[in-house]
This record gives C-alpha cells, structure tokens and sequence, in this order.
C-alpha cells in the first residue's frame, strides 16, 4: 500500500523533474478526471502523485491500460501514458499509480569489493580467476528481489542483473518454490543428452515455449547453452538452409550431398566446406566463441589473437538526439545504411563468398546501446528478403520481456510475410535457443548438435519465468517503469547538459552517454558507492538492465541515487 511516511523523495530529483515539467505547457488540474494526474510531459514524483491520488491506488487494470494506452498512443517516452478525459477530445498525461515505497534502502558497509570479495577473488585467482574481471562475489541466498547483497553484506539496487539475464530478481517465490517441485529435482540431478534422449517432459516444455513465446512467424525451436551456442548454431543452420535451397534448385533433394561435396568437406574445402559468409554490423556484439567472434564487432578485446573468418561488415546507423528533432538526418542515415547492405550483398556475391545470412541486435548493446528505428529494420528485412539473405535478429540480450514487448523486434512491426528467419535468445529465457521457421530445419539429426543442447533444469526454470511474466503483467510493467526511467534520465541531462546526453531507451532497456568515457566511470562509480549497481557499454554509455520485476519504487530510488552521483562528479569538475 501507499506510504507517505516510508517513501523518501530526494529533494535534488524533485527539482530536477520539476524543472523538466516547468518547461512544458500548465496543467488543467479542473478537467482531471480523479484517477490521473497530469504529468506535464515527465515523470511523477512520489508527493505529486501523493497529492493527487490522496493516498487511493488505482487498480492494477488501470495501471495496465495506461501503459497499454502509452504503447498506442505514439507517446514519447517521457510520459508515462495519456488518458482521455471522458466526454472530451483531450487527453492527459496519466501517472504511473502511487507506489509502495522501495522494500530495502541499499546499505555499503564496506569499499567495494570489500574485505570478503578481495579474499575470494585472490583465492579464485589461484585457479585462473576466470580471466581476471571478477570484480565481487554474490551472497545468492541474501540476495533479494532486486537488491543484490555482496560477500561484504553490501546491499545494491541491482540495475545490471547478471550481464542483463536476472529475469525476476533474486529468490522470486515462485523460482523457489518450483525448484523444490520433484520434476525440477529430477532435471538438476540427471542432465540429459537433449538431441538423442530427452526427459520426458522437454516435448512439453519445448511445445509450451512455442505456444508462449515464439515469435510471430516462426514455428519451430531449438534450445541451446547460452547466447553464444545460439548464435553459432543459428549460423549452420543457415548455411546449410543456403546450401540446401542451392542443391534443390539444381534439381538434387535438400540433402543430397554428391561424392565431390563429401570429400572436400573433410579438406575444410569448398564445395563441401562452401566459401559462404554471415555479415553482421560496425559495433556489434555476438559472443565470443569461434563463428560469434568474427560476426562481433564492439571492441578488440574480444577479437585480438583470435583467428577470424573473412566476414563482411556493414555500418549500423548513428542517429542523432533527441530523435524528435533529427527526423531527416536519421532517416538519411538508415538510408545510407540499407544502401550499403544491399551493395555489400551484391559484391559478395560477385566473389562467390555469397552472404547466407545477415544477424543484427535491436539494440546494440555491448557496443554502446545504439539503437534504429522500425523503419530500418523493416527495410533490412525487406533487401535481405529479396537478395536470398537470411535475417538472425539476435535477442539474446533484448528478448523475454524487458524491451516493453516479449521480443523487442515486435516493436519493428514487420509484415505479416517477413519475419525474421531466426531469432536466438538466451539470458532472461535461462536456456539458451532459437526460434526459426520450418522451411529452415536441417535435414537429420547431428547438424545442429551437441551432447546437451540446453539444460533441462533451466527448462523448468524457464516454465516458471514464463508463468509470472503473465501472472504479473511483467510485459507491459516494464514498459511502464522504463517509460519512468527514460523520463527520468531525460530530466537529468536536462539539469547536467555538458555531463549527460542521448538518453534512450526501449522498456527498462535504457541507457544515457556522458560526455567523456573518464566522466562515465566516475558517475558509474559513485552510483556503486551510493548503492546503485548500473552496466557501462560502448565508450561512454551508463545502461541500465534491471530485472523484469523492476517497478516504479526501483525507479525513483535509482534516479535519487544517480541524480546524488551526478551532482557529485558536476561538483568534483568544477
Ligand atoms: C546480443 C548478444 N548476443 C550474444 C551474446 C553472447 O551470449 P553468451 O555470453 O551467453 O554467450 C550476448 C552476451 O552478452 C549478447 O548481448
């Protein structure tokens, strides 16, 4: 319930979002209807929504509508949604509803990482370390809902989720209980071999994520390990879709190899090993292992020593902000873009290394948070479609809810004939996968393969994950709180303009540039030390990857503490 007495509302914030509203047009507090409050284009502080709602919460189906009227109406992403006042054409901005105040305040008992995490990062250290960026440890039973505790007992608000893969925050009831579930037990203790003998319940399971979470479009779906695993294979799976429809065309079935393929594939030579290429785009990320590397393209850390396929790159736009006002010069450079996709194409193919796929991120995340419009996705879709090419639109890091859509390329609105060939998943689903269409199934078993496959306890886990992302509205709550973190971001870089710039965002998937990579690292600095545990990306990006069950309550209480770190670096520099 609402409470007036345990929310705390930072004055600094306060002014900031006043200071955002003030800029816009004055309220019509008389035609209001009861439940909305206006919200001159940004986001509500607790004591103004107090002061409207005196307390009354609306009900969670009006909380629904308005983000569902948000998604509809065209809104900005600095208010939260808009209502029509009955009996008139006016709408107003609609608040997200009074909030119960944040479960936890964090709590910093120790420097990070603290005495504990520094004890245990030495001793792991004795083993390899994992590589080195081991920077704490998590006390996972102390951990909960979004606050994530340390080996110190240092208390975050978590707003970085495990690389963006904590789906419902930490020791979710509905996780807990589950995992006690004799079916759960059953799974963790046996893992089975997936592509030869699967545990009885996987034809369920997997007939359960088709039903519930594919794509529209796609009709089939293969589990996996993690992200990467999902992109490699989605990679085969591709060529040898290219392959196949190459061979029917000459008149011989699908997989009918002749003996001159079957040889030279045992050489690593064409035709049996062919000369094809996956392109993928300037920036983005894939993963790390062998066939992802090439097609990742964010930062030489990943890449350096690592011999690579000679595969194409194409530019990603870089659009300017605020959007709204460089509608021309970003249409432009999409253009520009899909130009020189489709030229890329055309050169490969010109060569014989025939591109058989083109694989691209929503958002481009490890590389910087860089985001396109609909416009360019549709129209990548639409030269890819007719040059042959395949579409993997990788979800990995934006599928399962966060984006404000179960999948963030929903928001692209492709027709109804062009879906994407593939879409991979992984992080927030638990179990890696992909998704693609039945023309795509490779023909016979160990062609897309491996001993395990996916995981069945991560199955169960992913049952579970989906259940209490309907039960609990998780979609379209997050499309609600990132609406209120965007419009919050937005508020800030208006109040620090040479420090912070580009807010952006889709759902809770938003993210805002400093001015310098040195400024970034300071401000994500002091965020730790105020409690606020937040992501970098790219040069100078702060994102933001929280749980799908972050709320309104999470979101004020990471803009008090970001707004306080800010404020700090601003005074630091002067
Ligand atoms: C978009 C994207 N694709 C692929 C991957 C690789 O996933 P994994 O680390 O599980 O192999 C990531 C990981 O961050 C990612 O963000």
């Amino acid at each position: 319930m609402f409470s007036t007495t345990k929310v705390l509302v930072n004055r600094r914030v306060t002014r900031v979002l006043r200071a955002a509203a003030a800029a816009r047009a004055p309220p019509m507090r008389s035609r209001m209807p009861r439940s909305s409050i206006l919200l001159p284009n940004s986001v509500p502080t607790v004591r103004e929504v107090e002061s409207v709602f005196k307390g009354k919460m609306p009900t969670y189906e009006e909380e629904m509508n308005a983000a569902k009227a948000a998604a509809g109406l065209g809104f900005k992403y600095d208010v939260v949604a808009r209502k029509f006042i009955p009996g008139s054409d006016i709408s107003v901005p609609y608040a997200m509803p009074a909030w119960p105040a944040p479960e936890r305040e964090p709590e910093l008992k120790t420097a990070m990482p603290g005495p504990v995490s520094k004890q245990l990062i030495e001793e792991l250290g004795e083993t390899g370390g994992c590589g080195g960026a081991v920077g704490l440890f998590i006390d996972t039973e102390k951990s909960d809902g979004n606050y994530i505790c340390d080996a110190d007992g240092n208390v975050l608000l978590d707003c970085f989720g495990n690389i963006a893969s904590l789906p419902l925050g930490y020791n979710h009831p509905a996780v807990t209980e589950a995992a006690s579930s004799p079916e759960w037990i059953r799974a963790s203790t046996h893992r089975a071999a997936l592509g030869v003998m699967p545990p009885l319940e996987y034809a369920r399971q997997c007939q359960r994520m088709m039903k519930e979470m594919a794509p529209a479009g796609l009709d089939r779906v293969q589990t996996m390990l993690c992200g990467s695993s999902s992109n490699e294979n989605a990679f085969k799976a591709a060529c040898m879709a290219y392959q196949a429809k190459k061979r029917v065309a000459e008149g011989r079935g699908p997989a009918e190899f002749n003996e001159e393929e079957i040889e030279s594939s045992m050489a690593n030579q064409a035709p049996g090993a062919p000369q094809l290429t996956i392109m993928s785009f300037k920036g983005a990320f894939h993963g790390r292992t062998l066939g992802c590397v090439s097609a990742t393209r964010s930062k030489p850390v990943h890449k350096l020593d690592v011999p690579q396929f000679d595969w194409p790159e194409a530019p990603f736009p870089e659009l300017k902000y605020p959007l709204e006002e460089n509608v021309e010069a970003n249409r432009a450079e999409e253009e520009r873009c899909i130009a020189a996709v489709e030229e890329t194409i055309e050169r490969q193919k010109a060569v014989s290394r025939d591109i058989a796929a083109v694989i691209v991120e929503p958002i481009q995340a490890e590389g910087g948070d860089n985001h396109a419009s609909p416009y360019f996705f549709r129209r990548l879709r639409e030269v890819t479609k007719k040059a042959g090419v395949f579409l993997i639109v990788d979800e990995v890091q934006t599928g399962v809810a966060a984006s404000g859509h179960f999948w963030a390329h929903e928001a692209w609105n492709l027709p109804e004939d062009s879906p994407p060939d593939f879409v991979t998943f992984s992080k927030k689903a638990q179990t890696g996968g992909y998704f693609y269409r039945s023309e795509l199934q490779p023909c016979g078993g160990y062609r897309v393969f491996n001993t395990w496959m996916g995981d069945p306890a991560k199955m169960c886990h992913l049952d579970v994950i989906l259940s209490v992302i309907k039960d609990e509205g998780l979609v379209e709550s997050s499309a609600a709180s990132g609406a209120l973190l965007l419009g919050g971001l937005k508020a800030l870089q208006q109040q620090y303009p040479g420090m912070l710039m580009n807010a952006r965002g889709q759902g809770t998937l938003c993210a805002i540039d400093a001015a310098t990579p040195a400024m970034r690292d300071q401000v994500v600095a002091e965020m730790k030390k105020g409690g606020l545990l937040a992501g970098v990306c790219g040069q100078k990006a702060i994102r933001f990857r929280p749980a799908l069950t972050f709320k309104a309550q999470h979101v004020e209480q990471a803009l008090r503490i970001m707004t306080d770190s800010v404020e700090k670096v601003h005074r630091q520099e002067a």
